[in-house]
């Protein structure tokens, strides 16, 4: 079986962007992949966190994984902090990335603009990701589309790695979903939701209680055309509710298209709402059973223990090809 990776900062309650670019994918491809799914705290500290709020994110983000479909029997869950070979190989991760590549990263440009005060580690963000990513030798990691130039560089550090000193990290591929691998903000079309985002307006996360979905998707800016139809450049408001539409509902976008034909925004919106609720709502029961289990705490438990053994291997193998430490049988 191949090896996937992939994980979510708990910085903040996950948004049906996260959801459709990332944790959907990973539900569909858990039964045919060896899986680790990652909560991976120490990148949200990349940014400044209440340290109560994370703890609660993290526990929430371990419900959310299983509440949306993740099987522990299958898929392997745990939280980064918990196998120290992360930061361990993020270390030397760091010292074959060059600050010329890290500076270009867009995401380190997005969240450092306009700050007086930037961390080092946000802009040393991709070499921690490319240690969580390497050190289970993936084959496979699906991310939405705004972690592609992330995953150039980790499969760039990992051919670096493999032919400075021995060949011994495997080469990911990135898998991109279908349709939804950028899901736009309710608020600035242009603009891809994010978890973290000030305006709570501008996203739907998967906690979000009926009213607030039906206010929020009111709300969303469209245009002033009052025509379903989808035209990205456009319509970019549009055609993102269209698609989220099309991903919750499993109907092809030109069927809603044509189930509006004659009709406004107001019907569409509202539909979509209800979709959204229904959607949504055995997501929310099942979270709401599993958040202060214990059932939750032995799950993470297991999932840390299985993930060191996995990752310890490789780094003692990392260790050795970089001649850190003695040498190790
Ligand atoms: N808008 C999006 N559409 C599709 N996929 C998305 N992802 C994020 N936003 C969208 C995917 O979700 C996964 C988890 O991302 P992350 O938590 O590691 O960080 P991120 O990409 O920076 O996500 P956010 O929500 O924007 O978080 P903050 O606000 O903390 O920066 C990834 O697979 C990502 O591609």
């Amino acid at each position: 079986m191949k090896t996937i990776f992939s994980g979510i900062q708990p910085s903040g309650t996950i948004t049906l962007g996260n959801y459709i670019g990332a944790l959907k994918q990973f539900v569909e491809l858990q039964d045919d992949y060896n899986c680790f799914f990652c909560i991976v705290d120490q990148h949200a500290i990349t940014v400044p966190q209440d340290p109560q709020t994370l703890r609660k994110n993290i526990r929430s983000l371990a419900a959310l994984y299983i509440a949306v479909g993740i099987d522990p029997e299958k898929a392997t869950l745990f939280i980064q902090s918990e196998v120290p070979a992360h930061a361990q190989a993020g270390w030397m991760m760091q010292c074959i990335s060059y600050i010329g590549e890290l500076e270009r990263m867009t995401q380190f440009k997005d969240k450092s603009a306009g700050k007086e005060a930037v961390s080092a580690s946000l802009l040393t963000y991709p070499p921690l990701m490319a240690a969580d990513i390497l050190l289970y030798q993936t084959d496979l990691v699906p991310v939405g589309e705004d972690q592609t130039q992330h995953m150039e560089i980790t499969r760039d550090l990992a051919e670096r790695f493999n032919k400075r000193f021995t060949e011994i990290l495997t080469i990911p591929e990135i898998s991109l979903p279908k349709v939804g691998a950028r899901i736009m903000s309710l608020q600035e079309p242009t603009k891809k939701m994010s978890k973290s985002d000030p305006n709570k307006k501008a996203g739907i996360s998967l906690l979000d209680e009926p009213n607030q979905i039906v206010k929020k998707i009111k709300s969303a800016v469209t245009d002033s055309e009052g025509i379903i139809r989808y035209d990205k450049d456009n319509k970019p408001g549009v055609s993102n509710l269209l698609s989220i539409y099309s991903i919750l509902s499993g109907k092809p976008i030109a069927e809603i298209e044509s189930m509006y034909v004659g009709k406004g925004y107001g019907d569409f919106k509202s539909d979509l709402a209800e979709v959204m609720v229904n959607y949504l709502q055995p997501i929310q029961e099942r979270y709401y059973q599993l958040v202060e289990s214990s059932e939750l705490d032995e799950i993470l438990d297991r999932g840390a223990e299985k993930a060191n053994k996995v990752a310890s291997k490789t780094l003692k193998k990392m260790e050795n090809a970089m001649g850190l430490g003695r040498k190790r049988r």
